[in-house]
């Protein structure tokens, strides 16, 4: 029968010039509208997880494709799941911080109670472009004093060097392309 990356990664679609010209924008959109492929994505990510005995208090999804697939890895491990959102949108005391992006520029929030101090966190997104984004929560989490056990996603894209912009912290990625 097909693997679960051959499943996954027949439900990414590519877009060229979107949202601008010059970028070949990967769409995951397909993932969530099949059971199969999404179940196979969280598979992927639980067995990693378990398969590299990472210790995981918390999940930290990215505004806003993380917040698809975090929680429900969360759900799996049994642990709580905590929201890395645009600026402007939570509520309470808040630790913010600046950050690039591919195709422009964008500030990161999380509230200041999200994670205690020695907390062990996995970061989710669904695509590494050139790190800004994870490089961002990277930099909040370690303001909340979080122990950042790794980064994950399903995407990485290997030609804009992400991977390097974010150690010592490592990424995981489904798929390279
Ligand atoms: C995309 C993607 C990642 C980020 C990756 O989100 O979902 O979060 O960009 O790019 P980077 O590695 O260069 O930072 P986007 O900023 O488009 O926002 P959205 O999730 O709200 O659509
Ligand atoms: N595809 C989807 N999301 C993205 C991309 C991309 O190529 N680059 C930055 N975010």
């Amino acid at each position: 029968s097909e693997g679960k990356l051959q499943l996954v990664h027949r439900h990414i679609r590519a877009f060229p010039d979107f949202p601008k010209k010059g970028i070949l924008f990967r769409d995951i959109c397909p993932i969530l509208k099949s059971p199969a492929a999404l179940t196979a994505v969280i598979d992927l990510f639980e067995e990693r997880v378990r398969s590299h005995h990472l210790q995981v208090d918390l999940i930290v999804g990215l505004d806003a494709r993380g917040f698809l697939f975090g929680p429900l890895l969360a759900q799996r491990l049994g642990v709580g799941f905590v929201l890395v959102r645009k600026k402007g949108k939570l509520p309470g005391p808040t630790t913010c911080v600046k950050y690039d992006l591919e195709y422009g520029t964008a500030e990161a929030e999380t509230q200041e109670d999200a994670v205690a101090p020695g907390q062990k966190v996995l970061i989710i997104d669904d695509l590494l472009a050139t790190g800004g984004t994870l490089y961002a929560a990277c930099e909040l989490m370690k303001k909340q004093q979080a122990q950042i056990q790794g980064c994950m996603v399903i995407i990485e894209l290997k030609d804009l060097n992400g991977a390097d912009r974010l150690k010592p912290h490592s990424v995981f990625s489904l798929l390279q392309y």
